[in-house]
């Protein structure tokens, strides 16, 4: 750590917060959190090159009173996401001033951001998605029915769990619930890539890891442009046939009497397509590897399908796949002693704050039976996400198909991280398996 008493972190401890590499290492980065938030819960980050200062929010009630007070604590007008000034400048020069290249939910305050989550906030309340069971089921069931095409090995099977299920599933739902048709689902699935992969080498499909951060920006840019052609032409088509799908309730939707433009639209879209995927992916990978290497638990949910629930919930905190959002203090103010002044911009650190100890006992274990567990995976607050019952709707029923088809259940390798800031979790979890008579 730079100093135990100055709330300032700089040189290599400010660098580690925002280098991507950095959060490979799960224990490690946990090891580091631990240390900033015992020491300097609200801790200022400064690498005067690089980015903008922000203070870095560790403790699991700070995060919870910036995430709950929105008026104090807004989404906009800085970039939501860490940026560096770079990527930062090149992005308001081609928005027009706007910090956050895609106008969505996440970028949006009080009075409008009400207005537009208002728009699909019913669609995926439980009543209504459940109505969609049977369908995820199926696309649960196509997924775990790639299983049998893994190589075998003495008997079992071995396969990488991430390529093979757990980041094509949640694929298949969003793009279900976006009414996009399955010959395009690549298509989308490279533009989030392009969009938000960039990080880490394993992770794109457009040699983004040898790009300088400026052509990387312009690719992201021309993603986004495609991904707004992609949807202007799914918005004609579900105007003209509205179907239940929630791309139909956007298109046809109206704010103070006018239908979105195609901005807010694509912006809609794209952060339905982008939450959607890679965070469900890595929960459900999470909890693999913590089933792969508790075969004793994996016996035991498979014989009790009501431990599932819980499951789901601590491999949701555990994993904490959104790393972080930011915020801007919209006033002064104070913050776990230290004075925030207007316009100061914050970093909430969702892993920190779901491995509080004072919160959450023995943080690093994958407990199950955890209660509470009232985790901040999903944030809180006006923002909390919109698809949390989607996410835990899918996941358990796509752990009900795999329980009813492994039947023993151990690692083959050692699972890998993604180099990301933002939304991060397994990249490749090698898994040996036999399946069900
Ligand atoms: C395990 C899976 C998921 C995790 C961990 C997760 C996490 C998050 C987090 C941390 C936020 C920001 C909350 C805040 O600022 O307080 C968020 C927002 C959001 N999420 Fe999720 N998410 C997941 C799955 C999904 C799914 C499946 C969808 C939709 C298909 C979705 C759609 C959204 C949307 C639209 C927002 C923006 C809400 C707003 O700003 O009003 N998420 N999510």
């Amino acid at each position: 750590m730079a100093t135990q008493a100055e709330p300032i972190l700089t040189g290599p401890d400010a660098q580690a917060i925002i280098d991507p590499a950095n959060y490979v290492d799960w224990d490690a980065l946990l090891d580091r959190f631990d240390d900033i938030r015992r020491d300097t819960p609200v801790v200022r980050v400064v690498n005067d090159e690089v980015h903008d200062p922000f203070w870095l929010v560790t403790s699991y009630d700070d995060v919870m009173r910036i995430s709950k007070d929105n008026k104090l604590f807004l989404n906009s007008p800085r970039s939501v996401t860490f940026s560096d000034k770079n990527s930062g400048a090149f992005v308001k020069s081609i928005t027009g001033g706007d910090p956050n290249l895609v106008r969505s939910l996440v970028a949006l305050d009080a009075p409008t951001h009400p207005k537009y989550r208002r728009l699909t906030q019913d669609w995926f309340m439980p009543k209504n998605i459940s109505q969609m069971e049977d369908e995820i089921r199926a696309l649960a069931r196509v997924t775990v029915d790639r299983l049998v095409d893994a190589s075998q090995k003495d008997g079992k099977y071995e396969a990488d769990f991430v390529p093979l299920v757990s980041a094509p599933y949640p694929l298949h739902v969003v793009m279900q619930i976006l009414g996009v048709p399955e010959a395009d689902e690549q298509r989308m699935l490279f533009l989030t890539q392009q969009m938000f992969g960039g990080q880490d080498e394993d992770l794109n499909k457009s040699g983004m890891a040898n790009m300088t951060p400026e052509q990387i920006m312009q690719l992201v840019v021309g993603a986004v442009a495609d991904f707004e052609a992609y949807f202007a032409k799914l918005t004609e088509e579900k105007r003209a046939n509205p179907t239940d799908d929630v791309a139909s309730v956007i298109a046809n939707a109206k704010v103070d009497g006018a239908h979105l433009s195609d901005r807010d639209m694509a912006g809609y879209y794209i952060i339905l397509a982008a939450a959607g995927h890679d965070t469900t992916s890595a929960s459900t990978a999470g909890a693999m590897m913590a089933l792969a290497r508790d075969p004793e638990q994996f016996a035991r949910l498979k014989a009790d399908r009501d431990l599932l629930p819980g499951i789901v919930e601590e491999a949701i905190r555990w994993t904490t796949p959104v790393q972080h959002f930011m915020r801007t203090a919209a006033e002064d103010t104070e913050l776990g002693g230290q004075k925030i002044a207007k316009d100061d911009w914050l970093m909430i650190s969702y892993i920190a704050a779901n491995h509080d100890p004072d919160i959450f006992p023995d943080p690093r274990k994958f407990d199950a039976s955890r209660s509470p567990n009232r985790h901040l995976a999903f944030g809180a607050g006006a923002h909390q996400c919109l698809g949390l019952h989607m996410a835990r709707m899918e996941m358990k029923i796509l752990f009900n198909e795999l329980l009813d088809r492994i039947e023993t259940l151990e690692l083959a390798g050692e699972p890998i991280r993604a180099k990301s800031t933002f939304v991060g979790g397994l990249k490749t979890l090698p898994i040996r398996y036999s399946l069900s008579k």
